[in-house]
């Protein structure tokens, strides 16, 4: 079935101007992963420029986790094949923790705010080891909430807080690839705003993200690209604005 609505064709390399090299900062080049038998991930490939946020679109169920996940190596579910490079490096062929200091940041969905820990020290146990990033005081200027919080305790915080805490959490390590699993979700919409304003900042620093979220039109208002995955494939790669100004694309994959 041909649809024209649909472009599969990776935009060229040489529209990546701060790359200035015939490689993309960021690729997945046809996953196929698994949870058991279970074949979920069926042949993604995808491909993010320096600097670039990229959102990761799709119905529930479509993959968009599974793909984060076998991007940070997460071990579930099991890469079988297929290539992740980042930067140069050779991301498959790594655990889990080698991929974080290689510069992969996930910050999934349940945010894995630390029990009995203040916000500072949540900060401060992301830089036990090397390579930090951001500073923490540079954090707290960027995210005045943490700043006002940094004594309480990281759990009771609302889950706004929290999530601006899981976002400083990875920026305290030398993300260079950032992974947001529906940063969003569940947030009242004044903190949604500011959690926008911390990806744009984030993106204004040229760090390179991927964004899912069930709020679709609020991630491509942010993202250059859009990806969007069906039934753990690829249906759509191209400009964010594309998806923004088809409405039978987004009714077809996204129900909006
Ligand atoms: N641990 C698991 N074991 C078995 N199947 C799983 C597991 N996790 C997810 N799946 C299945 O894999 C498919 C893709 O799930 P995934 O969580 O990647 O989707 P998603 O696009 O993130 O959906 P949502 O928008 O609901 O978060 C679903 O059919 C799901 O049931
Ligand atoms: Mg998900």
């Amino acid at each position: 079935m041909t649809d024209t609505t649909i472009d599969r064709r990776p935009a060229s390399p040489t529209d990546n101007s701060r790359l200035g090299g015939t490689t993309r900062y960021f690729s997945a080049e046809d996953i196929h992963a698994y949870y058991g038998e279970s074949y979920i991930v069926q042949g993604v490939s995808l491909e993010v420029n320096r600097g670039e946020v990229l959102a990761l679109l799709g119905r529930n169920g479509a993959g968009k986790t599974s793909t984060l996940r076998a991007i940070a190596r997460a071990g579930s579910p099991e890469v079988r094949s297929g290539e992740i490079w980042l930067d140069g490096q050779a991301v498959h062929e790594m655990k889990a923790h080698e991929a974080a200091v290689a510069g992969i940041g996930l910050v999934p969905e349940d945010r894995r705010i630390i029990p009995g820990l203040t916000v500072h020290e949540n900060l401060e146990l992301a830089q036990i080891a090397e390579p930090k990033g951001w500073d923490i005081e540079l954090l707290y200027e960027r995210f005045p909430r943490l700043a006002e919080r940094r004594k309480q305790e990281a759990v009771t915080m609302s889950g706004g807080e929290q999530q601006m805490l899981a976002v400083a959490r990875a920026l305290a390590r030398n993300v260079k690839l950032l992974l947001l699993d529906e940063p969003y979700e569940g947030l009242a919409p004044v903190i949604v705003q500011e959690i926008e304003r911390i990806v744009r900042e984030i993106k204004e620093a040229g760090i390179t993200t991927i964004i899912v979220e069930q709020n679709a039109v609020a991630a491509l208002k942010l993202a250059d690209r859009a990806v969007i995955l069906d039934s753990g494939e690829v249906v759509f790669d191209g400009a964010a604005e594309t998806v923004l100004n088809d409405a039978a694309l987004r009714e077809q994959y996204l129900a909006i």
